[in-house]
């Protein structure tokens, strides 16, 4: 870590020290040239999606170019996001093929790998934005939740570079960078709305008023849905990670054939369970040998299970709460049976769901690029360096 910071000192600006950065919501361009604003914008590569004006807190500020580093767990991504422009560039790398011989995630190894990608992955989004690294205005890093070892080297970076650039280092909770990737959509959803938050590590619903004006609906009580999806999968003997391979197999399965329950779908609240789902595969599968298209008829079952509570769930959330928008986040967002189940639902609801683009569901840097310049622009103050591999979303400042 150490060695981390001294490299970023010494490669990006020798001898400069950190201070307070009164600048950044100031429209004096930080190296002097009155031009500076204006040339950054002619010279960016094309933004990748467009800025949601609509939600735009940015029109009174000027140009803040933010960088984004997510280095939770097992993927490693970095992101430049401009307050007037959108998203300039991302780039990630994924640990999939360095854990899949372990079945999952091993800390240490990602830790390593994140030491090895973080730099080389600085110059490519630096490249496809066609910038330098001055032009960064500050610096958003996931602070938690995740594995202590991967955080550490995100806000190592984040920090050296912030000291060496003299830029302000922001702390990002990592679900809320999934709680707001669906505005880097454009058309964005407008606040508020309900968020269904389906990662490997949580599953909850979420009421969003705004940038940190969050209500937490519901959570499950065990398992999250991402967990379900990974520890069921490798009971079927699919690879790591579970979530994609096991949806791959349900493709080609029949749900009906097996019955499985669908766990606290009419508990009149709205947490949810999924621990006994993977229980019951489990007794399914040791009632007979599987054969291959049993497994995939247990796979689109337990698929079918998932989705339906989520489903069910997220509705019964919207109507609650009276929201019309329903935004979904997080891994599990990516399964296309959820999505499509949760747009008919909705629809016969007049409720509109939102999606962020499938390379945003998944962990990200553009995620946490966008969650830092939300923050920055609404004057929430930088943090401390620091990691919080266990932190509540429900106990993060609001933003303004
Ligand atoms: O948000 P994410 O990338 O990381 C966390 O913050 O946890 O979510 C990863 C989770 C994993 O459990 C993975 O199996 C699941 O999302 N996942 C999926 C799909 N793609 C990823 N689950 C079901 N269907 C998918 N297509
Ligand atoms: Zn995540």
């Amino acid at each position: 870590m150490v060695a981390l910071i001294v490299v970023a000192l010494i490669v990006v600006r020798p001898g400069t020290s950190r201070v307070a950065h009164p600048s950044l919501l100031s429209d004096s361009p930080r190296d002097g040239s009155e031009s500076a604003l204006l040339l950054r914008g002619e010279t960016r590569a094309a933004r990748i999606t467009g800025f949601p004006q609509r939600l735009n807190p940015f029109t009174e500020l000027p140009q803040l170019i933010v960088l984004g580093i997510e280095s939770s767990c097992d993927e490693t991504g970095l992101a430049l996001y401009c307050t007037s422009r959108g998203l300039l560039s991302h780039a990630l790398h994924s640990q999939v093929d360095l854990h899949t011989d372990y079945g999952g995630v091993v800390p240490e190894l990602a830790s390593r790998d994140h030491v090895r990608r973080i730099t080389p992955l600085l110059v490519e989004v630096l490249a496809r934005a066609q910038m330098k690294r001055t032009d960064i205005d500050a610096i958003a890093f996931t602070e938690g939740p995740g594995l202590a070892g991967a955080l550490l080297v995100g806000t190592a970076f984040a920090h050296g570079l912030g000291m060496a650039l003299d830029v302000p280092v922001i702390g990002i909770h990592h679900l809320e960078g999934h709680l707001l990737s669906p505005l880097l959509a454009d058309p964005p959803p407008e606040f508020p709305f309900v968020a269904l938050l389906v990662s490997g590590g949580h599953t909850q619903l979420m009421h969003v008023a705004g940038v940190g004006r969050y209500t937490l609906l519901g959570e499950t009580v065990d398992d999250a849905a991402g967990e379900a999806f990974d520890k069921t999968a490798k009971l079927l003997g699919l690879g790591y990670p579970g979530g994609p391979a096991l949806s791959r197999l349900a493709a080609t399965g029949t749900p009906g054939r097996f019955r499985l329950p669908r766990p606290k779908i009419a508990s009149g609240d709205l947490d949810f369970s999924f621990s006994g789902l993977k229980t019951a595969v489990l007794t399914a599968s040791r009632q007979a040998p599987l054969d291959d298209a049993s497994r995939a008829d247990l796979a689109a079952e337990f698929q079918a299970a998932v989705v339906e509570v989520l489903v069910t769930k997220s509705l019964a959330a919207a109507a609650q709460t009276g929201a019309t928008r329903l935004v979904v986040a997080g891994g599990v967002g990516a399964n296309v049976q959820l999505r499509a189940s949760l747009t008919t639902g909705a629809a016969a609801k007049g409720i509109q769901v939102y999606y962020p683009d499938l390379a945003f569901c998944t962990d990200n840097g553009a995620m946490i690029a966008f969650a830092g310049a939300m923050r920055l622009a609404l004057a929430t103050p930088a943090g401390a360096f620091g990691v919080r591999p266990r932190w509540d979303l429900g106990s993060v400042l609001p933003a303004a």
